[in-house]
C-alpha cells in the first residue's frame, strides 16, 4: 500500500488522505487513471502513459489538473516519499466534486488528482513468470469505450474475480463474435501453430496498452512476424504460446486457457524473451 498519497494538492499520510463524499469519481466513476511501471526508483513509459491519460481526459473532456510538467514532479515526489524501487505509480484524475447531478458540473470546478506509488514483490512476480499463469475465458460485458482509461471497471473486478474463483491469474474477455479481445487488465496475445505474434487491433474495444506497444515495437524490432487481427477462443486453445501484457507485471506467459494447457504447458520461448527483453526497449525516465 501507499503510505503517502498525493491528493489536490498535499503529500497525505495513508490515514489522512481523503476524498469528499460527492467526488465525482466516487459517486459516478467519473474519472480515469493510469498505472506506469517503476523499476530502479525510475518510471518506464513515462510518455506514453502521459499520452493516454491526456486522451482519457479530452475523450470524456475532463480539465487537466496540472500540466504534464507539474504531473512529472508530483509523480516523482510521490515516489520518493513512498521509497518505490520497483512497483507500480498510480494516478487517478476525476471530474471534481460537485452537488449529485448527472451532468457535468459547473464549469470551473477542479478536477481531483490523486497519486499513490508501492513497491511490488518482484521476487514472487519472476516466480509467477517462472510458472507461467492460468487464464480463463469469461464474456466481455463492458461499455462500447474501453479504449478509454476509465475508473469504471466493475466488469473487470467480476472478470477477474471469476478468475480466481477458477484458480487462474487472469480473465480473458470473449467479445459476441466468440473473439477474445483482452484481459481483465492486460492485453492478450497468443503465437499461432505457424509462429504469428497475434493480438487484437486498436479500436474502441480494448485499451491501447503501453506495454502491448513496447512489445509490437520489440517484435518488429527483432523481425518477428506479427499480425493485428482479432482471434477466436478455438485459435488460442490451439495457440503454440499465449502471455499477457501490462505496466504492472510486463510481459507474463500464459500455460493454460480454461484449463487446456497452452503449446506443451510450459512458458513459451517467445513470450519469455520478450519478458526478457522488455526494458531494453522500454523508455525509462531520468
Ligand atoms: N491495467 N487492458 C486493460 C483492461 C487494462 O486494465 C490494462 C492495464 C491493460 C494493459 O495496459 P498497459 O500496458 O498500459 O498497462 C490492458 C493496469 C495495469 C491496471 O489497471 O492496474
Amino acid at each position: 500500500m501507499s503510505r503517502i498519497a498525493y491528493v489536490n494538492g498535499r503529500y497525505l499520510p495513508r490515514e489522512a488522505a481523503k476524498v469528499a463524499v460527492e467526488d465525482r469519481g466516487y459517486q459516478f466513476a467519473d474519472g480515469v487513471y493510469e498505472v506506469c511501471e517503476v523499476r530502479g526508483g525510475r518510471l518506464v513509459d513515462e510518455r506514453r502513459h502521459m499520452a493516454r491519460l491526456d486522451r482519457s481526459l479530452g475523450e470524456l473532456r475532463i480539465v487537466r489538473p496540472m500540466s504534464n510538467a507539474a504531473l512529472a514532479i508530483v509523480l516523482r515526489e510521490t515516489i520518493r516519499r513512498n521509497r518505490v524501487r520497483d512497483g507500480i505509480v498510480y494516478v487517478q484524475v476525476t471530474r471534481g466534486v460537485a452537488r449529485r447531478d448527472f451532468t457535468f458540473p459547473v464549469a470551473g470546478t477542479r478536477p481531483s488528482l490523486v497519486v499513490t506509488a508501492r513497491n511490488s514483490d518482484q521476487r514472487s512476480l519472476e516466480d509467477i513468470a517462472a510458472e507461467g499463469i492460468a487464464v480463463v475465458t469469461v464474456p466481455d460485458i463492458r461499455w462500447k469505450r474501453v479504449d478509454i482509461k476509465s475508473v469504471a471497471l466493475l466488469p473487470n473486478v467480476l472478470a477477474k474475480q471469476a478468475a480466481r474463483e477458477r484458480g487462474a491469474r487472469e480473465a480473458w474477455l470473449v467479445d459476441s463474435q466468440g473473439c477474445i479481445t483482452e484481459g481483465g487488465s492486460s492485453n492478450a496475445w497468443i503465437v499461432s501453430r505457424d509462429g504469428k505474434l497475434i493480438t487484437h487491433p486498436l479500436g474502441n474495444d480494448i485499451l491501447p496498452g503501453i506495454t502491448r506497444s513496447v512489445v509490437i515495437d520489440t517484435i518488429k524490432a527483432q523481425g518477428l512476424p506479427f499480425e493485428e487481427r482479432t482471434f477466436t477462443v478455438e485459435e488460442a486453445y490451439a495457440a503454440r504460446e499465449a502471455f499477457i501484457t501490462s505496466a504492472s507485471q510486463t510481459v507474463l506467459p500464459v500455460v493454460s486457457i480454461d484449463g487446456r494447457p497452452v503449446g506443451n504447458g510450459a512458458p513459451g520461448l517467445i513470450a519469455s524473451g520478450l519478458r526478457r527483453d522488455y526494458h531494453d526497449h522500454a523508455e525509462i525516465s531520468d
